[in-house]
């Protein structure tokens, strides 16, 4: 297997609107950042990963683009952001940028132009369509967001096709012109000296040229067979490869929701010059009950299977992203661990190794290192997520599901959960804002929060810490082949990995009882390298405690 530094990296990721506030107006910024970079020097990450810092008018914070060469106004100016990359790669960390181009804002210049006529140069940027008739949309599809995936513009009289918010009209790649653009500005921040980039929906990029209606799934049909992995997506992905990525040390993650083990081969295949690694869901998808929405916990057999199969599936072949949540998802111990004061802790510890074991590059989502929770929502009005705020229009207000039905899922899932602001100390609004923050602060802050862990040697976050310090140590951890133990087991989920003259046993438990658990007996002299309990594992067998984990190592 090829070695890289982007391999043996750990991947933080800011959501800067949410990550610290410099100047008291309630919204992170930039100049926050750049004074929270000694905290992630300090963890030990290697890169971040920031979420949009572009001019927008932030229907979907960020992700809905108006100027691709522009910092947005709330979060500062070009300078700060030179300034963060400067101070950034002093400490020794690299910087990835969140690149938003299946779509841009409606109020990007080349849209403001494309929808002026049917004949101007920017037309063909998007995908406009004529409607069936005047009141009907070209096709049934709808959109993430909800409603039709299509918008009538009255200028001209044709639809736009968005499969995102109705501000987020989708870019026209078949168009060379386009892409053209695309490169070009990617080539403007690699000039920069930026480390790579995250791609949003970048496996929606390639629209098929027929677009007939799809399976309906409640009010709208599915869109994914014509858009998603669509007929050029490869051949624009090694186009820009040869045009841009080739030509940088840098790199690059695809999110390639709906990508199967197959396909993933061919996105970021060892030798297919498309991306470096796929960021896929499979893991955190398929357990809605309405929708995507649900309050349910995937059934451990059912994780365990999926995550296996990636493993095995891409060794040797292809690069995978590991991660639990990030802005999208609820927070990890809740959905995954237990967010109850009594196991809040040590559920997020569990976490963290059974994925920081795995092979793949771990993410860590900001706040995650210090385990923090699910925000407990009351009502719809306390969303800011458009994705949220627009569900419980489609699903409870107009739709046919109860408030009290639909709600636990809602709250559970939404992707605010995410969203709120991080935990930097006891002080109000948790020291993330001296204003008002744009969206309410979690109230477990108090006990929480980043200046009580990094005092405390046994927090979680020092555990984080352990964690990424010994991926630098051991090479088994990055490279080592996954073998599953007790696929059947609903409480456990324990693995090997073997590299060379390496061995490394992983175990952790899922449940919030004790478990028996038989140390096989290769690894009888091994030495521990982690673990959340203190437990010494000398016995062949031992009982575990609720969600306890640990990692056996011999040589
Ligand atoms: C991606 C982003 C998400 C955004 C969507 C549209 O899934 O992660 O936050 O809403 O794309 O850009
Ligand atoms: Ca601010």
């Amino acid at each position: 297997m090829n070695k890289a530094w982007w391999k043996e990296a750990v991947i933080y990721q800011i959501y800067p609107r949410s990550f610290m506030d410099s100047n008291g107006d309630g919204i992170g910024d930039i100049p926050g950042i750049i004074s929270r970079l000694d905290y992630l020097k300090y963890l030990g990450i290697d890169v971040i990963w920031l979420s949009p810092v572009y001019r927008s008018p932030n229907d979907d914070n960020g992700y809905d683009i108006s100027d691709y060469q522009a910092i947005m106004d709330e979060f500062g100016t070009m300078e700060d952001f030179d300034t963060l990359l400067a101070k950034a790669h002093e400490r020794g960390i690299r910087i990835i940028m969140d690149l938003v181009v299946n779509h841009t804002s409606d109020e990007h210049k080349w849209f403001i132009e494309s929808r002026k006529s049917g004949n101007n140069k920017f037309r063909d940027y998007y995908i406009w369509r004529e409607g069936r008739d005047a009141q009907t949309p070209p096709n049934n599809w709808g959109s993430c967001f909800g409603g039709s995936a299509w918008q009538y513009d009255e200028e001209t009289s044709m639809y736009y096709l968005h499969l995102f918010s109705r501000k987020q009209p989708d870019l026209n790649w078949d168009n060379p012109d386009v892409r053209k653009e695309i490169f070009d500005m990617m080539t403007w921040w690699c000039d920069k000296g930026i480390d790579g980039f995250r791609m949003d929906v970048i496996s929606m990029i390639s629209k098929t040229g027929e677009m007939p209606d799809g399976e309906t799934t409640g009010l709208y049909g599915d869109f994914s067979p014509f858009c998603v992995h669509g007929p050029n997506v490869h051949k624009y992905l090694q186009e820009m490869n040869e045009k841009v990525l080739s030509k940088y040390d840098i790199m690059t993650v695809g999110e390639t929701s709906g990508v199967t083990t197959e396909l993933a081969k061919q996105y970021a295949g060892e030798d297919t010059h498309e991306l470096n690694m796929v960021f896929q869901f499979e893991h955190v998808e398929g357990d809605g009950k309405y929708g995507k929405w649900t309050d349910e916990k995937m059934p451990l057999t059912t994780l365990k299977k999926i995550l296996s199969r990636w493993q095995i599936e891409l060794y040797d072949k292809a690069w995978n992203s590991l991660f639990w949540d990030n802005h999208d998802q609820p927070r990890a111990v809740s959905r995954f661990g237990d967010d109850r004061p009594q196991y809040q802790e040590i559920s997020a510890k569990m976490l963290a190794t059974c994925l920081h074991m795995l092979q793949g590059t771990p993410y860590i989502y900001q706040g995650e290192e210090l385990g923090m929770t699910n925000y407990p929502f009351q009502n719809p009005d306390e969303f800011r997520d458009i994705e949220s705020i627009n569900a419980y229009e489609e699903w409870c207000v107009n739709g046919t599901v109860s408030h009290d039905v639909f709600w636990p899922c809602l709250a559970f899932k939404s992707r605010d959960n995410a969203r709120t602001p991080v935990q930097w100390n006891d002080s109000a609004h948790a020291g993330f804002t001296t204003g008002t923050p744009w969206i309410a602060v979690n109230p477990n802050y108090k006990t929480i929060n980043a200046k009580a862990q990094t005092a405390n040697p046994d927090s979680v976050f020092h555990y984080y810490k352990k964690l990424i310090a010994l991926r630098k140590q051991y090479p088994v951890i990055v490279y080592g082949k996954y073998e599953a133990l007790l696929e059947d087991s609903e409480e456990l989920f324990a693995y090997t990995r073997t590299y060379e003259n390496e061995k490394l046993l992983v175990v952790c438990s899922f449940c919030d009882h004790e478990t028996i658990f038989t140390i096989p007996d290769e690894f009888s002299e091994a030495s521990c390298l982690i673990t959340n309990t203190g437990q010494e594992y000398n016995n062949p067998t031992i009982t575990l405690a609720p969600y306890e984990a640990f990692v056996l190592y011999k040589k």
